[in-house]
């Protein structure tokens, strides 16, 4: 079960009926985890891109078969606006998680990627608008800092994007803002940076780092490091994203709303330093694992190099406070995917 104690924004959380967006995927289906077992209704739209019905049955698995039964799916795609209009009908709160992710993704595939997370985004706006949403919370994300070397990342200060997924990203941004003025539609934009935990799919071209050298570890592969390994990144356990969501969504105070904020830790983990982090957790598990070492190739492009976030605005504006640092979440993230492994 998701541990949530922030317990500010649980007792904010009136019964209420939200939407996810994605709710397949890896933060959505935690997100549902988290709703449902607070005895919320959920709406959840997703068209498994990249989502999967085994997180849902997990999901099912977790709560009690009342809160399961608040819980309504609708497999639909946000590039189209009727399902968005039809998944909207009704919510208070849009957790719009649902995108495609992935910087190399978004390079081999570019149009895909603008049709999903900018038309998709732009069909959700529509739809959370003209259902008269209290609020849209969207998945924004740290790669909108782009190419600006500064750390660590202030919301304000911003580079220019490095990757088509980037670009949509902060369109996202530029778009919620003008909503917020043109209609005055309430949004805020979480910026993740490294998102990580239970469900997140280790399988693919495009994995997420954590998930596909734990995997690839347990299953006797080689891991690949891209570059020299000392670049860094702000690994962010979900529980402290799915804490965000809540305070975002629940935020009365007026400077809280049509805002982005950084969703991350505030500290900063080399991969070489992530490598032996990993390696240690599953070495007890997996004593074959004894003297396993990565191998470097080439840095891959569209990466930014270094990743930190500032984390303050979150906290005075939203009360976020991070219940898992990076050890702490890989705690739980690793003997879930020893469990889940074939
Ligand atoms: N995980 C991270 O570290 C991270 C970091 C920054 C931003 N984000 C953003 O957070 C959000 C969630 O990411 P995630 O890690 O859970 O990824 P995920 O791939 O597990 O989840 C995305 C979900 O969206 C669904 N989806 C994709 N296209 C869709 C469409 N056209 N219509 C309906 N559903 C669709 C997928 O099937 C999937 O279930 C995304 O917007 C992503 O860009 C994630």
């Amino acid at each position: 079960m998701t541990t949530y104690d922030n317990t500010k924004a649980a007792h904010q959380t009136a019964p209420r009926i939200w939407l996810i967006t994605g709710v397949a995927g890896f933060i959505g289906s935690n997100l549902l985890e988290t709703l449902l077992g607070l005895d919320q209704t959920v709406i959840g739209l997703d068209n498994f891109a990249t989502g999967h019905r085994r997180n849902l049955d997990e999901v099912q698995r977790l709560v009690t078969p009342a809160q399961w039964d608040r819980f309504t799916f609708i497999e639909g795609d946000i590039r189209n606006l009727a399902d968005c209009r039809r998944a909207c009908a009704g919510a208070d709160y849009v957790l719009h998680q649902a995108a495609l992710g992935s910087v190399p993704r978004s390079l081999d595939d570019p149009i895909t990627t603008n049709a999903t997370n900018i038309d998709g985004f732009l069909n959700m706006l529509l739809a959370a608008r003209d259902a008269g949403v209290k609020r849209i919370v969207y998945a924004a994300s740290s790669s909108t800092y782009g190419d600006h070397p500064g750390l660590p990342k202030h919301e304000d200060v911003i580079g220019k994007p490095l990757s088509p997924y980037a670009v949509t990203k902060l369109v996202n941004e530029l778009y919620a803002d003008v909503f917020a003025r043109a209609y005055g539609l309430d949004s805020i934009g979480l910026r993740y940076f490294n998102v990580f935990g239970r469900r997140q799919d280790p399988n693919g071209a495009y994995a997420a780092v954590i998930p596909k050298w734990t995997a690839a570890l347990i299953a006797g592969q080689a891991v690949f490091i891209n570059g020299d390994g000392e670049t860094s990144r702000d690994f962010c356990y979900i529980d402290n994203a799915v804490q965000a969501n809540l305070l975002a969504a629940t935020a009365t105070t007026p400077q809280a709303a049509n805002q982005v904020y950084n969703v991350a830790v505030g500290e900063r983990t080399t991969l070489n330093d992530l490598y032996a982090l990993i390696h240690r957790h599953l070495l007890p598990r997996y004593p074959h694992l004894q003297g396993a070492q990565p191998s470097y190739r080439d840095f891959r492009p569209g990466d930014v190099r270094h990743s930190l976030a500032d984390i303050t605005k979150a906290a005075t504006r939203l009360g976020y406070a991070p219940t898992h640092r990076l050890g702490e979440g890989l705690e739980i993230a690793i003997p879930w995917y020893s469990q889940h492994s074939a």
